[in-house]
């Protein structure tokens, strides 16, 4: 593993352009942003940045605008909400790079904060292009990446930068990296991850990577109901991605050639549609016309002894549609005896991607877990072993 390039902490950053680049990418519904989660945790490190006197240029997209302008994807509603946090204005500018965008940074005063627009508004910025990396290079005197999230990105502001520019990891970002790679590389055994999510395709490598390194995966979710049916049982009709057969006979293979135990749901909770009541069942009992939305008290007992017996574990994918109050008891159930655990028997938790973290705080175990991600495909991305470009361009060559 090697390590990432950090800014040294004694160095006088009074009057340097810092280029922050953040991920500001944000859930926003009719100009109001309604989850700040990625916001809140930035604002110690843009305080640090703003104490410390330098002056702070921020950078970030915002969906994806597919190289265009698109005013519902601009970044303007998060300045109020920065200049809240952190107690002082904010500076916008509606261009994010080119001379406009450098003069500005050299205007502002040490202490203050200049947010541009979204970058992705322009389309050399997900070509990855050296020319617009360089000009964007100009608005500072210092790239310090705290975006893990998109750093699986091959773009612009988070990689191609990085040559032109003295260019360090952030804290945040550094954690981040840290808690995930600890997960498959050294973790304290024995170790288990809970995986769910609906895609089966999506996490095939992930599952393939963790079989290796894990003493138990266990799976949940709209992606159990694959193994369900694999197993030969009657799902209804709840969701389940058509002709996995191979991917599903070979992540069993690779988990028996490897030692690790793959626990899929006993039992589970069925309803005709959303809106009725749920009905616990056993696998053999699922009739054609039901939806399985939540796992059920058997297996929730099984998950509760490995996680009893793990020292280190990893969740991703809620264990059913939590989001409806009814179907979220299994979620529920995992994250507290998660967070029991985290608490009293020094085990070791991180969790990621979006539904997960959206769970956790649905439940207020937000504080309950060793880390949480706030990333979605970087995430993945690092858990499957793969090169994240924006982390490469880190990395200190020894
Ligand atoms: C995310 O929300 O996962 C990141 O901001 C990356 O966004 P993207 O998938 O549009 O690149």
């Amino acid at each position: 593993m090697s390590k990432l390039r950090a800014l040294d902490e004694n160095l006088n950053l009074t009057n340097k352009r810092i280029i922050l680049r953040v991920d500001l990418n944000v859930p926003i519904q009719e100009g109001m942003v309604t989850d700040k989660s990625r916001i809140n945790k930035l604002i110690p490190i843009i305080k640090e940045l703003v104490n410390k006197k330098a002056k702070i240029i921020l950078i970030s997209h915002l969906g994806r605008p597919k190289g265009k302008i698109d005013e519902k994807l601009s970044l303007k509603p998060i300045k109020p909400i920065l200049e809240n946090l952190l107690n002082s204005k904010v500076y916008f500018s509606d261009k994010s790079y080119g001379s406009i965008v450098v003069e500005k940074s050299k205007k502002i005063k040490s202490g203050e904060v200049l947010l541009l627009e979204n970058i992705r508004f322009n389309k050399e910025e997900e070509e990855n292009q050296a020319i617009f990396a360089k000009e964007l290079s100009k608005a500072g005197d210092i790239y310090i990446n705290e975006a893990f999230s998109c750093s699986h990105r091959a773009h612009s502001s988070v990689s191609e930068i990085t040559k032109y520019i003295n260019s360090y990891a952030g804290k945040l970002l550094s954690e981040e990296v840290k808690a995930i790679n600890m997960l498959t590389n050294k973790p304290e055994k024995p170790v288990s991850c809970i995986i769910g999510g609906s895609k089966i395709s999506t996490k095939i490598n992930i599952l393939t990577n963790l079989a290796k390194k894990m003493q138990n995966i266990i799976i949940v979710g709209a992606m159990a109901n694959n193994f369900i049916k694999y197993q030969g049982y009657n799902i209804g009709k709840s969701l389940f991605e058509k002709n996995q057969e191979n991917l599903l006979k070979d992540i069993v293979e690779k988990c028996k050639i490897n030692n690790c135990n793959l626990v899929i749901p006993e039992d589970v909770i069925v309803a005709k549609d959303h809106k009725s009541k749920g009905q616990l069942k056993t696998l053999d009992k699922i009739d054609n016309n039901d939806l399985i939305l939540d796992i059920g008290k058997e297996t929730i007992k099984k998950i509760y002894k490995i996680i009893d017996k793990s020292k280190t574990i990893l969740w991703n994918g809620p264990a059913g549609y939590f989001e409806i109050d009814k179907f979220s008891y299994g979620s529920n159930k995992i994250a507290k005896k998660i967070t029991e655990n985290t608490k009293n028997k020094s085990l070791i938790s991180v969790a990621g991607g979006g539904d997960t973290v959206a769970a956790i705080n649905k439940f207020g175990c937000s504080d309950g877990f060793s880390y949480i991600s706030t990333a979605g495909g970087a995430f993945l991305e690092l858990l499957e072993g793969k090169i994240l470009p924006g982390i490469k361009a880190l990395e200190i060559n020894e």
